[in-house]
């Protein structure tokens, strides 16, 4: 086992509908069928990375209401350190509505009820326990001023730092995230930080050259089937994905991250995690669900060994 990560982060409840297509403005629609599960960018994050076998520790807030003590349950069983993910009286779980369409595509409102109330101050009181990690993963589903305030933290501390820019914000302050080992968008939130297209492989290589340009170490672009980009001083790097066929891509970002993680912490081999993080995504979205979608180290190795296997690899795109 390799380093403790620490997660400060959200959770969320996911009420997932699978539907035909998504309901125009004013249309009542029938979807197919419905699934409730465990997710939040910061948990499905934590919880990637502990099925894999890593040292989690999550820093969070839960609601005041039927959803808080089975999420609470749910991070143990995992084996996450849960001592500071704590309810928030009279407040509600955060909850995600999604809507998955036959492709995997997903469409997600959130209402972050208690995530909202994870401040600064929260982040100070885990601090001794903090300090033992030696990656901590941040998302945009808390107040933002936690999360550079934990970058802030991290920097004096001498703690990498992984930053996923989602869900996509206007305001993020580039100052305040410089210090982040990591920047981890997807196409979308690559263009909503810098303005500039990300259609192509050419663009968003050049949208996240111009964030190294301004001073960020390192911005791992995911491409969804496409893999990911690294990009950084010097030549970029570009990991290809592997053929599946996806069912719920609910999640992939989140689970490409907690793998790239819990590899990289043990190996320090930066390409290496992240063709990692981009096969355990590969292998999430084959699942329904975020969390419920994630695969342990077995079942994982499992997955690497049928894309080595010389027929029926699988899955095709
Ligand atoms: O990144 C996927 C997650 O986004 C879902 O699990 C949902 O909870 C939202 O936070």
């Amino acid at each position: 086992m390799g380093g403790r990560i620490g997660v400060v982060g959200s959770n969320m409840v996911d009420l997932v509908t699978y539907t035909d297509r998504i309901p125009a403005a004013g249309e009542t629609l029938a979807g197919r069928s419905f699934m409730m599960g465990p997710g939040g960018k910061g948990a499905n994050q934590a919880v990637a990375a502990a099925r894999l076998g890593a040292d989690v520790m999550l820093v969070s807030r839960i609601g005041d209401d039927m959803f808080g003590g089975g999420t609470i349950r749910g991070f143990q069983e995992v084996g996450l350190d849960v001592r500071h993910v704590r309810a928030v009286p009279g407040i509600s779980s955060g909850v995600a509505t999604i809507f998955v369409e036959p492709s995997g595509e997903n469409r997600i409102v959130i209402a972050r009820g208690a995530n909202d109330c994870l401040l600064p101050e929260d982040v100070d009181a885990a601090s001794v326990d903090l300090k033992e990690c030696s990656l901590i993963l941040l998302q945009l589903e808390i107040p933002m001023e936690t999360t550079y305030h934990t970058i802030e933290w991290a920097k004096r501390e001498g703690i990498e730092v992984l930053l996923n820019p989602a869900p996509a914000v206007q305001d993020l302050d580039l100052s305040s995230i410089l210090h982040a080992t990591f920047l981890v968008p997807n196409q979308t939130e690559l263009a909503v930080l810098t303005g500039m297209p990300t259609e192509t492989r050419a663009e968003v290589e050049a949208a996240a050259r111009s964030l190294v340009a301004r001073g960020l170490k390192a911005v791992i672009v995911t491409l969804g089937a496409d893999g990911a980009l690294l990009v950084r001083e010097g030549p970029s790097v570009h990991v290809p994905s592997v053929k599946v066929t996806p069912v719920d891509t609910v999640g992939a970002g989140d689970a490409f991250i907690g793998a790239f993680a819990e590899h990289y912490v043990r190996s320090r081999d930066l390409v290496a995690a992240i063709e990692w993080g981009v096969r355990y995504a590969a292998d999430s979205v084959t699942r329904p669900g975020a969390q419920k979608a994630y695969a342990d180290a077995e079942a994982f190795a499992r997955f690497r060994e049928s894309l080595e296997a010389p027929q029926g690899a699988g899955s095709t795109a």
